[in-house]
């Protein structure tokens, strides 16, 4: 994607708006290097929504059953009067519409797309390829900016097994009907495939399917993230150490006896991505002392309209407010807010969820922190 594709995806086309939004970026930028407990009044530039939490699927990766706290009724969705006035009070540049949940099951998903297209707001929508009807109507007609399907296995077996209740066949027709009628100029298509236990070997099925929708460039190959569930073995998500070392040695028979140079660098990421399969325990090194800066300028809101810090305390410990109750102007610099701010940056070891996460911005503090090394509250 070219410079100035971006550019106009993150600021507008028109004037005001890009004048709107670079303001906007500029005051969220200095909160966010100043760390004060109360972020920018502006709001945040991204927003994370969880358009709905029911799911057609049963993934053995998901953690999408086991939030701890508050609700475990797994069946709201974010309609779209519900999601004008969100949009509309933080007016992001950025939204994710995804949670815990199928977006393609929120009814109303196509109008949420077209709210956010009309208001030039970027939007990136994970989804798992079920309901064709809905994904070749509604969504190849309005599509999000960024549509990553989540695909996890090429061949039928491992598909099926990873995505409990999933149909391999009807999915590929559904993938491969949404890229021949899709409009490239409007929506970019992204595959993302959770490296685990069950798909270890699935590179070469992996590289045919992507070659042959021309999706080789688009291919998000991720380590699985281990919830650290107990499991039988039919949903063990992490390999034993054997399992790794015989798929590392196979792939390297193949890579030596291969003759492309792609799929060559394929087979060697596949590898080295195994490298980064790790345990529960072993997976985070805790990153006690290391800033984070999401929530300066970011926000989380769940299909029951609560409102947590990131994406990764859906367990709901913190709970900052309810959109559906009250505006979020009003939750965005609240006293909850103000107090996980203040303990994220002096005491995160503390903080369950936030002591064992990997996000670590040390670098953009040192990079950008000299600028405002009088007023800023982080320790460089
Ligand atoms: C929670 S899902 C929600 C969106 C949609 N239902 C889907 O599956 O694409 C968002 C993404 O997280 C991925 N995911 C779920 N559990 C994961 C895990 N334990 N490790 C890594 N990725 C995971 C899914 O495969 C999907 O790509
Ligand atoms: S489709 Fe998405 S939300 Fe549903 S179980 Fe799978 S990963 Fe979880
Ligand atoms: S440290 Fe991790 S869990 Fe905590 S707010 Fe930052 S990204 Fe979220």
């Amino acid at each position: 994607m070219s410079f100035m594709y971006e550019f106009k995806n993150v600021f507008g086309t028109d004037v005001k708006t890009v004048w709107k939004r670079f303001y906007k970026g500029c005051m969220v930028f200095k909160a966010m290097m100043e760390g004060k407990d109360t972020a920018s009044v502006k709001m945040p530039v991204r927003l994370q929504i969880e358009v709905t939490d029911r799911c057609n699927f049963d993934c053995i990766m998901c953690n999408r059953g086991a939030r701890d706290t508050i609700n475990r009724t797994l069946n709201s969705d974010i309609n779209k009067d519900d999601f004008l006035p969100i949009a509309e009070t933080i007016n992001p540049f950025y939204i994710t519409l995804n949670g815990l949940g199928e977006p393609l099951l929120n009814k109303e998903i196509g109008a949420i797309i077209a709210v956010c297209r009309e208001r030039n707001i970027t939007t990136n929508m994970p989804c798992n390829l079920s309901l064709a009807k809905v994904l070749n109507t509604q969504i190849v007609q309005c599509p999000p900016n960024i549509i990553t399907f989540s695909v996890h296995g090429a061949s039928k077996e491992v598909f099926n097994t990873i995505s409990r209740n999933a149909q391999f066949d009807a999915c590929m027709a559904a993938l491969r009907d949404f890229m021949a009628h899709r409009n490239k100029k409007q929506t970019e298509v992204r595959i993302l495939c959770a490296l685990q236990a069950k798909n270890l070997l699935e590179y070469k099925n992996m590289y045919a399917l992507l070659k042959d929708l021309n999706l080789l460039d688009d291919f998000y190959l991720l380590p699985v993230y281990d919830y650290g569930f107990d499991a039988d073995e039919s949903r063990r998500i992490i390999p034993t150490d054997e399992e790794k070392e015989t798929a590392i040695e196979q792939i390297e028979k193949d890579i030596s006896l291969c003759t492309d140079e792609k799929e060559k660098l394929f087979y060697f990421r596949w590898k080295t991505t195994i490298g980064q399969i790790k345990q529960n325990s072993a997976a985070i090194e805790k990153k006690s002392g290391k800033p984070c800066l999401i929530p300066w300028y970011s926000t989380y809101i769940a299909a029951n309209g609560n409102v947590m810090p990131c994406c990764y305390l859906t367990d709901e410990y913190y709970v900052m407010g309810n959109v559906l109750q009250q505006s979020f102007d009003q939750i965005w610099n609240n006293s909850q807010y103000r107090n996980f701010r203040k303990m994220l940056r002096e005491n995160r070891k503390d903080l369950h969820g936030c002591n064992y996460c990997y996000m670590d911005d040390s670098s953009r503090i040192k990079k950008y922190g000299f600028l405002f090394r009088n007023i800023s509250m982080w320790k460089s």
